[in-house]
Order: structure tokens, then C-alpha cells, then sequence
């Protein structure tokens, strides 16, 4: 992450748990909120990972957790919402961002592909929702921010999993917001479009356009020529958004998708 100025502990105080936390935008938001006052509890599938992310976060004033959570499974999320209750006594803030990518054309999706994608990225939002918003329902409230992506706005030939999964969390984020606003609780989205992140490298077509045009860069400033401000995003960016709809001064926001896309989705 860059060099930044902000240290006005816009969460301080707040029991924040970052799913997705050991890479890319998890990692930065929970860089980012232990940069502004939270205790946070670091959440991914990736078990060394998140030991690691959560230890080289963590400070004098500045505790955090580590959990092995695998966001599909309800056992693991109450398991987690229970130790963090347990250890810090409230939650305030959720971010439901792991996720994976999946690209192949429709008709050759297999149903194992689209059920693994739909349960990661929409099922995985779902129980965060579920039991995250219950610990928040008797602590006071707090607020929810899921990562959904540009790409379930505007679709995507090729990735309709991945779209059909991530236009699901912007509904389900709205409808959340509406059944949990009298607890307190506010639910909103992030639709980020192209971010710099590890998760490109897990897709065959990028190491192939890599090779094509010869740097990861390349192919980043090709895949943004129709992102008005012709770049993708940095991590810390998209966790900038998520800062915002985490923290107070958010206090009347609730049921929007915030797009953070240079303009893409207009
Ligand atoms: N990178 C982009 O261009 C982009 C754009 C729009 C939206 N998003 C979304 O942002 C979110 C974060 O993506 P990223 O780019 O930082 O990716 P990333 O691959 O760098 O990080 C994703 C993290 O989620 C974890 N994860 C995967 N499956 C999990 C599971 N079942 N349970 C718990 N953790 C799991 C991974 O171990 C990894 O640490 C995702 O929801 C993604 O769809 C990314």
C-alpha cells in the first residue's frame, strides 16, 4: 500500500472482521481500518496467509485476529461471529468481500463451476449477512459493506457466473438493508471495476495476454480502455470506498451500491 496521510481514526474504537483479508482489497481495507482506530479480525480460506496478513497488521495499540474461514460454510462463520464476540464483545462492522473469478463461456460452464462460484461469492454474502447481522442485532447495529463488482452491473460475456453471482450480492445487499435498518444495522455494496490484485493471476487468459504483450501492466491499461479514467484501480482505492460505508460518516446510507469503476458503469 502507498504512503497515505490518513490517520484520523475514522473507526476508531470499532470491532471490524474483514473477509477475504489475506490479499488484495481485504487485505488493504483491513490495513486501512487498523490505520484508522479498529480492532479487526482477519478472515480468509488461505490459512497461512491470514495468520501472516493479521501478525504484520497488527500494533502496540492495534490488535487483531486471525481466522481460517471458508466463507461458504455456516459452521465457520458462527464459529468466528462466536470467538470475536467472545474476545472483543461486539462486531460493528462486516465487510463480505472474498471472492473468487471464474471465466468460460456459458455453455461450457459445468453446474459443479457455477454452484462453486455462486456459493463463494453470493452464498458467502448471504451467511455473512445471516450471522454477522445477528451479532450486530445484539451488540446496537453497526454497518455491512459487500464487494460486489462492475461486472454485475454491466455484464460480461464470458464470466455469467461471476456477473449473475455479483448482480445477486447488489440485490441482496438492498434487500438486507431494508429487513435490518430497524436493528440499527446498514447494509451497502462496493462495485469496484478492475483492481490490481492477485485474483487476475489466477485466470488462464491473463498469463496469456501477460506473455502476449509482455508485462501485467500491458494488459491492465488494454483491459481499461473503457474505463473513462483508463486505469485500474489500486486496492487501497476500492478500500477507501469501503472505509466510508463502514465508519459513521456514512450514519444515513443505507441499500446503495457505491460504483468504484473510473466512470465504467455511467
Ligand atoms: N480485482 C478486481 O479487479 C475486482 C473487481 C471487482 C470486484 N472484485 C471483488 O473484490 C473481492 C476481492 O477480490 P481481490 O481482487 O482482492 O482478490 P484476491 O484474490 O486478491 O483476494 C481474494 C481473497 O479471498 C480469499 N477467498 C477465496 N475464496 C474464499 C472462501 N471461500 N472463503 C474465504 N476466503 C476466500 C482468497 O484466499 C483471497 O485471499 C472479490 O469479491 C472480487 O470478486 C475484484
Amino acid at each position: 500500500m502507498t504512503e497515505n496521510p490518513i490517520t484520523s481514526g475514522r473507526v476508531a474504537g470499532k470491532v471490524a472482521l474483514v473477509t477475504g483479508g489475506a490479499s488484495g482489497i481485504g487485505r488493504a481495507t483491513a490495513e486501512l481500518f487498523v490505520r484508522e482506530g479498529a480492532r479487526v479480525a482477519v478472515a480468509d480460506i488461505a490459512e497461512d496467509a491470514v495468520r501472516r496478513v493479521a501478525a504484520e497488521l497488527a500494533g502496540p495499540d492495534a490488535p487483531t485476529l486471525a481466522f481460517t474461514l471458508d466463507v461458504t460454510s455456516e459452521t465457520a462463520w458462527e464459529n468466528a461471529v462466536a470467538a470475536i464476540l467472545d474476545q472483543w464483545g461486539r462486531l460493528d462492522i462486516l465487510v463480505n468481500n472474498a471472492g473468487i473469478s471464474f471465466g468460460k463461456p456459458l455453455t461450457d460452464t459445468t453446474l459443479d463451476e457455477w454452484r462453486r462460484v455462486t456459493a463463494v461469492n453470493l452464498d458467502g454474502v448471504f451467511l455473512g449477512i445471516k450471522h454477522g447481522g445477528a451479532a450486530m442485532r445484539r451488540t446496537g447495529g453497526g454497518s455491512i459493506v459487500n464487494v460486489s463488482s462492475a461486472s454485475g452491473i454491466k455484464p460480461a460475456p464470458g464470466a455469467a457466473a461471476y456477473c449473475a453471482s455479483k448482480a445477486g450480492v447488489r440485490m441482496l445487499t438492498r434487500t438486507a438493508a431494508l429487513e435490518l435498518a430497524p436493528d440499527g444495522i446498514r447494509v451497502n455494496s462496493v462495485s469496484p471495476s478492475g483492481v490490481v490484485t492477485p485474483m487476475w493471476e489466477s485466470m488462464p487468459f491473463f498469463a496469456e495476454m501477460t506473455a502476449q504483450l509482455g508485462s501485467a501492466e500491458a494488459v491492465w491499461a488494454m483491459l481499461s480502455k473503457d474505463v473513462p479514467l483508463k486505469r485500474f484501480a489500486e486496492a487501497e482505492e476500492i478500500a477507501l470506498g469501503i472505509l466510508y460505508l463502514a465508519s459513521d460518516e456514512s450514519r444515513f446510507v443505507t441499500a446503495t451500491d457505491l460504483p468504484l469503476d473510473g466512470g465504467y458503469t455511467a
